[in-house]
């Protein structure tokens, strides 16, 4: 898929460069992206809703992988941003990212954040709750500055991945709720407000979803909201927001549909229901983040130690592990790998790929079909560009992995690897009143 394929000596190749030579080149273990990849995912998402004549705004969730070369990346695609805290906010800044397609969420946003936010004149505020409202309202009235905002609702719908449980009352920690009153509440307070533009309604339903039926519904259920507000506050929304969660496939196991599915699906109901509630469609926006970037990403590392368990496992061991993907100790995610020397050849053995920190939960990948694999071969481990770098850590002080962006035969370092002076960056020595000099 993508630019990802074998070349002539038989190798891994990823934008037309050999994997193995990048893993020399850059070192292990390495984050690497084929941005031909992310570029045809953006484009998948966009083009259906300009096929079809809607407004839309297709917002990166950068929370998957926010560094300055993958936000301008976002930008030369045309997709506006979203981002969850000031630091997101400002990697979007230094990358040079226009401010008014920058949408900001979160449930917890400081004062400091939301003043930063109004200041950069973002596009759009996600207000999530009713003391961010009030403090919103504070800032915007003592700077006198307007900004347009959205109410995010937690329609009650969650999607299990698979199945959808509709509640009457949601658990959840985001967002106002839209059965008992909390958003028609949120909603008029915003209205009362002249410094706030209430361009609409927001929801985000869960991640890593593969069907269309729980979009669906929290269209439905929201749209239903908008018709009674429309009579009742004389509100006009110009904006429906359904957030992210497109699935991927990271084995066999996931089955995704194309974007253009989802978007084609999306448009044809609030086609519907809109035209059944006498309302004006409202422009959609959505917030891919894993859809974008996830399969576009591959991580290369070293394999290095052995240990067999007579009739268990065999584990083999790699230079990163939990550190550059927690993903799998955190999520039973599951990956599928190669040795990028013999991508096709016929599995010979099943190993178990162990990370290496002092944690027996570091395991990146279960009983994976290998052939025969000695130490100091490249590991490219597929579908880490969600979540993998945007997650890293530096547990047992492992430096953070590089990341280099490869695109027609060139390859860009777009973040350098972590060093150990890095690592000591912030460390400064205590020195107790018994050692004070004098
Ligand atoms: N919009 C909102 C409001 C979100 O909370 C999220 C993800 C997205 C968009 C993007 O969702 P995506 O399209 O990437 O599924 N760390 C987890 C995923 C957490 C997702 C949090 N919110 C993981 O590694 O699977």
């Amino acid at each position: 898929y993508g630019t990802i394929g074998v070349n002539q000596a038989g190798n891994l190749e990823i934008g037309g460069l050999d994997a193995i030579e990048l893993a020399e080149e850059y070192g292990t273990p390495l984050y690497v992206y084929d941005v031909a990849l992310i570029r045809e995912r953006a484009r998948g998402f966009k083009r259906e809703f300009d096929e079809q004549g809607v407004k839309a705004q297709v917002a990166y969730a950068s929370k998957a992988f926010s560094t300055i070369a993958m936000i301008q990346l976002a930008a030369e695609e045309g997709l506006s941003l979203d981002v969850v805290s000031g630091g997101e906010l400002y990697t979007a800044k230094a990358a040079g990212f226009p401010m008014e397609k920058i949408h900001f969420h979160g449930n917890n946003k400081s004062r400091e954040e939301l003043e930063m936010a109004v200041s950069y004149g973002i596009g759009c505020i996600v207000v999530d709750n009713f003391h961010e409202l009030e403090m919103l309202k504070e800032i915007c009235g003592s700077k006198r500055r307007t900004v347009g905002i959205l109410l995010r609702v937690t329609p009650g719908i969650e999607a299990h991945t698979h199945d959808y449980i509709l509640t009457g009352q949601e658990d959840s920690k985001f967002g106002f709720d839209l059965q008992n009153g909390q958003a028609e509440q949120a909603l008029s307070s915003s209205l009362e407000c002249p410094f706030l533009n209430v361009l609409g309604v927001h929801c985000h339903i869960g991640s890593q979803i593969f069907e269309t039926t729980g979009f669906l519904l929290a269209a439905r259920k929201i749209v239903g909201k908008l018709a009674e507000w429309k009579d009742k506050l004389a509100y006009k929304t110009k904006v429906l927001n359904l957030g992210g969660g497109f699935g991927i496939r990271y084995t066999d196991e996931d089955k995704p549909l194309p974007p253009a599915h989802y978007v084609n699906e999306i448009i044809s109901e609030v086609k519907i229901l809109t035209a059944m509630y006498a309302l004006d469609m409202p422009e959609i926006w959505i917030e891919p983040g894993r859809s974008l970037v996830g399969d576009a990403g591959i991580t290369l590392y070293k394999t290095g130690s052995r240990k067999d368990v007579p009739g268990v496992r065999k584990y083999l061991a790699v230079d990163g592990g939990m550190t550059d993907n927690i993903r799998p100790a955190l999520y039973q995610a599951k990956y599928e790998a190669v040795l990028a020397s013999r991508p096709l050849a016929e599995p010979q053995e099943t190993v178990s790929i162990a990370g290496k920190c002092c944690e027996s939960g570091d395991m990146l990948i279960w009983d994976l079909p290998l052939p025969e694999s000695g130490h100091d071969e490249v590991l490219a481990v597929f579908c880490t560009g969600a979540y993998g770098y945007s997650m890293a850590n530096n547990y047992n002080r492992l430096p953070r992995p590089a990341v280099v962006f490869v695109e027609n035969g060139q390859a860009t370092l777009v973040v350098k690897r972590e060093t150990y002076e890095d690592l000591l960056q912030y460390d400064l020595p205590y020195v107790t009143t018994n050692n004070r000099e004098a």
